[in-house]
């Protein structure tokens, strides 16, 4: 399987991109190679849908046009803005990377300082460099990992480090923008999970994803109401009370509210 034939590497790359000739999917964030609107669209895209994400992404580059008015921003104007994607926490990561790049002075530039941000995994550090500068790196995401195995290049048990080495050998030198774009198109519109049987490397736990779904009903409850106190919270968000502590405690933990005086708010 390391082995894969030249041949069959040209092969693969024509398909691809002759399939994506006539199937490119228009969205707004590929309209752009501006490293800024990069990097928001693959945070908001690391596990919010497409098709949720359009509209949010454009509202939000709407309001925060520039990094440096993201940086200059209120936390709770950021919230308010994300409130709807889910995993408020993603919000705050990106906020404090557009300090940390304003205060640098200049973009990122190697996944390696990319790494160094809070929230940026080894996906979206290379996904923003391959999308923004069309850097010669191959990055792994569900759709790729699945394309892989259904043309026989990788075993379902793959691990990333072996799904990236056998990725990094069938990237077309000088088109890696395109090549992701159009492979993301062909994973998402073509081999579908449905079409192919194969299964996402991993899922969230039920208990982890209800925690998540309450901790999210929260933070969108603060956009619209100041403060409250936990019994209001409980109540308003219908959040189980034996379970109320401890999400509010991970909130505050997270940086996403703040408590004073028994009273909560988005800090
Ligand atoms: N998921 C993550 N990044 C993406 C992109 N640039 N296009 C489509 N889906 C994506």
């Amino acid at each position: 399987m390391n082995d894969i034939k030249r041949n069959k590497v040209q092969a693969f790359q024509d398909k691809v991109f002759n399939w994506w000739k006539d199937n490119k999917r228009d969205l707004p964030w590929r309209k752009t190679t501006n490293p800024y609107y990069i990097l928001i669209s693959e945070i908001m895209l690391q596990q919010t849908q497409v098709n949720r994400t359009i509209e949010k992404y454009n509202e939000f580059i709407e309001r925060f046009s520039t990094l440096e008015i993201l940086a200059e921003a209120k936390t709770a104007d950021v919230l308010r803005y994300w409130s709807g994607l889910g995993f408020n926490r993603r919000a705050l990561w990106l906020h404090d990377a557009a300090k940390q790049i304003m205060e640098k002075g200049f973009f990122p530039k190697t996944p390696e300082e990319l790494l160094k941000l809070k929230g940026i995994g080894p996906y979206t550090s290379r996904s923003i460099l391959i999308f923004a500068f069309n850097e010669n790196l191959a990055t792994i995401d569900t759709n790729i990992r699945r394309i892989l195995i259904a043309e026989n290049f990788a075993e379902d048990k793959a691990q990333e480090k072996e799904l990236f080495k056998i990725a990094t050998k069938l990237l077309p030198i000088g088109r890696s923008r395109d090549w992701h774009n159009a492979l993301m198109d062909y994973g998402s519109q073509e081999l579908t999970a449905t079409r192919t049987g194969i299964k996402p490397a991993s899922k969230q736990s039920k208990y982890k994803s209800s925690k998540r779904f309450y901790r999210g009903i929260i933070v969108k409850y603060f956009t619209r109401k100041e403060k409250a106190d936990a019994i209001e919270i409980a109540k308003n968000c219908e959040i189980p009370l034996e379970q109320l502590d401890e999400i509010l405690q991970s909130l505050q933990k997270d940086g996403l509210i703040k408590e004073e005086d028994n009273n909560y708010s988005l800090p």
